[in-house]
């Protein structure tokens, strides 16, 4: 976005130096484009509307996947070097979801990493964005008309700073750390989101939190490293303890199935007591060069996954809801965009399919960009400050977490979502906070929506009333 807005100057305010803790710099997964022979942006498409439970919104979804090839194109004119095979063509990769191969990769498993040290680089050295590092968005300034005219942004000691800003752009990621178990990072607790919400943005599809079947089932904490679908893709299985596949006869696609089935079966399969493992054994040598980030996680716990079994858990992994922006990544606060994770413009709809997010971000990010360079508003007065509210301490947050990841999983049931919103509201230490406040803006439409849609499963609308009324809807092609 910020390289796209040139030469309209731009403030990056970041956590972080560079992109240590974003959850792009550690995405697995590659850009999904349909780039190969045979391949169509359409074909694209559809594979991103069945993932979505067609819950997305479809001229996003084409204007998306036709927009990939470009997007790649792009980044390759900076400098990120895209694994090609040996005739030079770009190496493609195949993930949930997908039809065929469709995915481009950076450095094997690191493709987040790669492209994000190229557009770091490039932002650092743009004359027109001034990079503010280590800041954190503590609240919105909104001028006497409602719309956003500042920021107040404040670092680790404290000390806080005001900036005039007549729009600002939202791209703080996901909400995976209010959960007991994640791929994202500690910096993705939803908190972008929150104020947002405070200030008075519209949310959308809250209640659609992508769960991913195959974190490193980590004995400790709750950030879970990612162990990519890629392997799936690649020939990995998934496997119970006596090396029986845990997918077949579930989904047409078995390993490949959209990342709500599998996880579903998985979470299922734990819960009666199972474990499960990703067998990528019959790998060979050559594929495996493609898997340094795997290979090197395995190691540090004393794992060789050419010959072990590699323990995995489902985590919540990425939220398709939040901020609600039409197609140009306008929210409903005038002078407030949203664009990748923190947004929902409906491209995703109910389940992300694998390997669009990168590609979301990239495309919404440079699209908003764009516009917001030829408009070059002054920003009015603040009237009035709005933050989220207070923090929760650690141990409400860890009760957050624990009533968040039983209401909120893979399954879910009116029973256990009355029973968190209940316990939530009770506790002032929650509900007075602003993760409390967020925690049950995501409970509430998972309440309302009692038909099963994409990642929100509702095992209660399985009951025999609510299946004559057809409203039981597994995925396409799952056995429920
Ligand atoms: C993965 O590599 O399994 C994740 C990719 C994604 O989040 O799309």
């Amino acid at each position: 976005m910020a390289l796209a807005a040139a030469p309209r100057p731009v403030v990056l305010v970041s956590r972080s130096r560079g992109t240590t803790g974003t959850a792009s710099a550690m995405a697995q997964g590659g850009i999904a484009a349909a780039v190969g022979p045979g391949d169509d942006a359409v074909f694209h498409a559809a594979d991103t509307l069945v993932a979505g439970a067609c819950h997305n919104h479809v001229g996003a979804v084409l204007d998306l996947a036709q927009a990939a090839p470009e997007a790649v194109q792009w980044l390759g004119s900076l400098g990120v070097q895209f694994d090609r095979a040996g005739d030079g063509q770009l190496s493609l990769g195949r993930e949930g979801g997908h039809d065929r191969a469709r995915i481009v990769h950076a450095g094997g498993d690191a493709t987040g990493h790669a492209v994000m040290q190229v557009l770091a680089a490039a932002a650092a050295n743009a004359p027109h964005v001034h990079w503010l590092a280590g800041k954190t968005l503590q609240a919105i300034g909104l001028a006497a008309d409602g719309r956003v005219a500042g920021v107040r942004v404040c670092d680790v000691a404290g000390r806080s700073a005001q900036l005039a800003a007549a729009d600002l752009v939202l791209a703080t990621g996901g909400i995976g750390a209010l959960f007991s178990a994640t791929t994202n990072p500690e910096g993705a607790d939803g908190s972008g989101l929150a104020l947002a919400l405070a200030a008075g943005a519209e949310g959308r599809d809250l209640e659609f939190i992508q769960w991913h079947p195959t974190a490193f089932a980590s004995p400790s904490g709750r950030h879970l490293p990612l162990v990519t679908e890629a392997l799936r893709g690649a020939g990995a299985r998934l496997v119970d303890e006596q090396g029986v596949p845990l997918m077949q006869g579930t989904h047409p696609l078995a390993d490949l199935a959209p990342r709500d089935v599998v996880a579903r079966r998985l979470w299922r399969h734990r819960r009666a007591g199972g474990q499960a493992w990703l067998d990528a054994r019959r790998l060979d040598e050559a594929a495996w060069r493609q898997f340094p980030s795997v290979l090197s996680l395995c190691a540090q716990h004393g794992i060789d996954p050419r010959s072990d079994r590699i323990p995995v858990t489902p985590a919540v992994h990425f939220h398709m809801g939040g901020v609600a922006v039409d197609p140009k990544g306008e929210s409903s606060l005038a002078g407030l965009h949203a664009v990748g994770e923190v947004a929902c413009s409906g491209v995703h709809g109910a389940n992300r399919l694998a390997s669009n997010s990168l590609l979301e971000g990239l495309v919404c990010g440079r699209l908003l960009g764009a516009r917001l360079r030829s408009q070059g508003k002054r920003a009015a007065p603040v009237l009035r400050w709005v933050d989220a509210g207070p923090d929760a301490d650690g141990e409400s947050r860890e009760r957050l977490a624990m009533h968040l990841t039983a209401a909120l999983g893979p399954l879910r049931s009116g029973e256990s979502l009355a029973a968190a919103m209940a316990a939530i509201t009770a506790d002032p230490a929650m509900a007075g906070r602003w993760q409390g406040r967020l925690a049950l803006a995501l409970l509430a439409p998972a309440m309302a929506r009692k038909r099963s849609l994409g990642a929100h499963y509702r095992v209660d609308s399985a009951s025999a009333g609510n299946i004559r009324q057809g409203i039981e809807t597994p995925a396409y092609g799952e056995t429920a």
